[in-house]
């Protein structure tokens, strides 16, 4: 036992001395004991000392099917016993192809190929590069678009093209010299209307700022990218129903494409399995992340429109290969673990069976609005943010310094 302890605390000492955590201060990380997680199990974590956490944001919003399911670690092994890992670039490999199918069925209809990565920053920064280059590759007289259009408040992921398109100052603000200038318009926010509008009596002020965007610079725009029906990292920021369709109906009309990043709403967390089907939307690219390998091993995925891929099809002398590859591209054992995940939707019927368990989360979240500092409670499926204020009346934010930020 004496051993046991005395490997707990060489770890800490360890972890405090040679890792360098994410998103983290690490001046006030190395104030506290760290939390070294060991094992999960279900829904829970379990750290060294054996303290058991409910994984309440589903190890960054990855897990889908709880730790340790035995069908998932089933498919990882198996494919362990074949190979780890082999290139997609110039070959293929049996996952790979096998999830790709699979997928294809799943997402929404007009998306037929897909491109993998490993992080949802990767599979942005690539829908970025696709869109720009299938126009950089247009008729002459059409290369006009090289900008794009997102939304204040967006979280896209940290390379710096995703940066580019975010909107969170906290995150973002340090780098704005290195970055690409996008067109940037207001995100639906109806607790704190940019438009002083009160939902639902207003007529989506919001739709009709990016139609406005959208007249005046769609020449030049290749693509508009959002988070569809909710911005996550930004403090779950719902849009109105009919948003998502009226900016699928704009970009449509204008000819510039459509981005969703569904990295977080992504694989059940809105209450279907992709959020853009809430509203019958079809985009032209789809970024995919987090939950596709059930909370496994790192993967992304950019399905694209025939269309798009067609942009670059030609001899390799006329230079329309889209020149970009990541060497843990398609990975093996990720690819065995999300075929294991998407078929355990069907298996368990995870949508169908999810919808109770929405309602009771609804259901429970109403205690919390008698609480003083509780201004407002948004939720879309399993996604819920819980805004704090200093007043309620006034809606008056909570000051920052008032925040016990540990980790
Ligand atoms: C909407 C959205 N896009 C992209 C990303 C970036 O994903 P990753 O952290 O895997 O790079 C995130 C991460 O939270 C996200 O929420």
């Amino acid at each position: 036992m004496a051993g046991r302890e005395e490997e707990i605390r060489a770890l800490e000492q360890a972890d405090l001395e040679c890792v360098w955590h994410p998103f983290t201060q690490m001046q006030i990380y190395r104030r506290e004991k760290p939390v070294i997680i060991e094992k999960g199990k279900g829904s829970y974590l379990y750290d060294t000392e054996g303290n058991a956490y409910l994984d309440g944001i589903s190890s960054l919003w990855t897990n889908v099917h709880g730790h340790g399911k035995a069908e998932l670690d089933a498919a990882l092994k198996a494919q362990t016993d074949l190979i780890a890992h082999s290139t997609l670039l110039g070959i293929s490999s049996v996952p790979a192809i096998r999830f790709a199918q699979k997928l294809l069925g799943a997402v929404p209809p007009g998306l037929t190929k897909v491109f993998y990565s490993d992080s949802g920053s990767t599979a942005v920064e690539i829908a970025l590069k696709m869109a720009f280059q299938y126009h950089r590759q247009a008729p002459k007289g059409k290369r006009t678009k090289k900008k794009f259009l997102s939304f204040v408040n967006a979280y896209h992921g940290d390379t710096i093209g995703s940066v580019s398109l975010g909107g969170i100052d906290l995150f973002h603000d340090m780098y704005r010299d290195l970055l690409f200038d996008t067109y940037k318009v207001a995100s639906p926010y109806c607790y704190r209307c940019p438009y002083g509008r009160e939902y639902p009596g207003c007529k989506l002020d919001c739709l009709l700022a990016v139609e406005k965007m959208l007249d005046e610079h769609h020449e030049e725009i290749a693509a508009l990218v959002l988070e569809p029906l909710v911005q996550g990292a930004a403090g779950m920021l719902l849009q109105p129903e009919g948003f998502l369709r009226g900016v699928r109906e704009l970009c449509s009309h204008y000819g510039v494409f459509m981005i969703a990043d569904e990295v977080a709403v992504g694989f059940g967390r809105t209450g279907k399995l992709f959020a853009c089907q809430h509203e019958g939307v079809s985009p032209d690219i789809l970024c995919l992340a987090k939950g596709i390998s059930g909370g496994y091993l790192p993967l992304a995925a950019t399905v694209t429109s025939e269309e798009i891929f067609e942009g670059f099809l030609g001899e390799f002398v006329e230079s329309k290969t889209f020149f970009h590859g990541h060497t843990y591209t398609g990975n093996p054992l990720a690819c065995a673990v999300a075929i294991a995940s998407l078929e355990l939707f069907e298996k368990e019927r995870i949508i169908e069976n999810l919808q109770p368990k929405i309602a009771f989360l609804t259901d429970k979240l109403e205690i919390f609005r008698e609480l003083k500092h509780v201004g407002d409670i948004r939720q879309r499926g399993m996604m819920v943010g819980i805004e704090l204020v200093a007043d309620k009346e006034t809606r008056e934010s909570l000051p920052v310094k008032t925040a016990r930020v540990t980790r």
